[in-house]
């Protein structure tokens, strides 16, 4: 059976864009894990949180990932939180390919903040302390559950996508 790909990583390191780039050189569906929750709640995410509570979205979030990982042959781009639950991880380990994005704190910041209302865990006054505080409590989930950590600072999706074609080629 093929495996998926699936990307990981905080907000803002390019995981929606590297992910289309990359299904898109492989022939291969992309599959948003947040656009499904989205599409399938007729809502936002941003309303899902605010309507409805993170918990609420954490346990969409668990189904739709326990969904997509059955499939193989795909692209998958998980929500920035995803590999904060083990079982989301248990998950995509079955068939995918786990990577990682990363970029600098600084590059981090610069793109989150360029559409800061579509993630409501950056809804804070000091956008870059937000950002310093989360990312410290969560890089070492994001590196435990990784198969390979590819780092997009200063980087092109495209190029991106080469470098994880380069990576997997030989498992997928
Ligand atoms: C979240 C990241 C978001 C989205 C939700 C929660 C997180 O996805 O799932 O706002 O906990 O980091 P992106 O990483 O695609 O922004």
């Amino acid at each position: 059976m093929m495996s998926n790909i699936a990307l990981v990583g905080f907000m803002g390191t390019g995981k929606t864009s590297v992910g289309l780039a990359l299904s898109e050189k492989l022939g291969n569906t992309f599959i948003e894990v947040d656009a499904l929750i989205a599409e399938r709640a007729g809502k936002s995410i941003s309303e899902i949180f605010c309507e409805d509570g993170e918990a609420i979205f954490r346990e969409m979030e668990k189904q739709t990932i326990a969904e997509v990982s059955q499939k193989s042959g795909v692209v998958i781009s998980c929500g920035g939180g995803a590999i904060l639950d083990p079982q989301n991880v248990a998950s995509l380990r079955r068939n995918s390919v786990i990577v990682l994005l990363t970029a600098s704190l600084e590059e981090i910041v610069q793109r989150v903040a360029r559409n800061v209302d579509t993630r409501p865990l950056l809804n804070a006054s000091n956008l870059e302390g937000r950002v310093r505080e989360l990312f410290g409590t969560r890089q070492p989930f994001y590196l435990s559950a990784a198969d390979y950590v590819v780092d997009t600072s200063g980087l092109e999706p495209n190029e991106v996508a080469d470098s994880i074609i380069d990576c997997v080629t030989e498992e997928t």
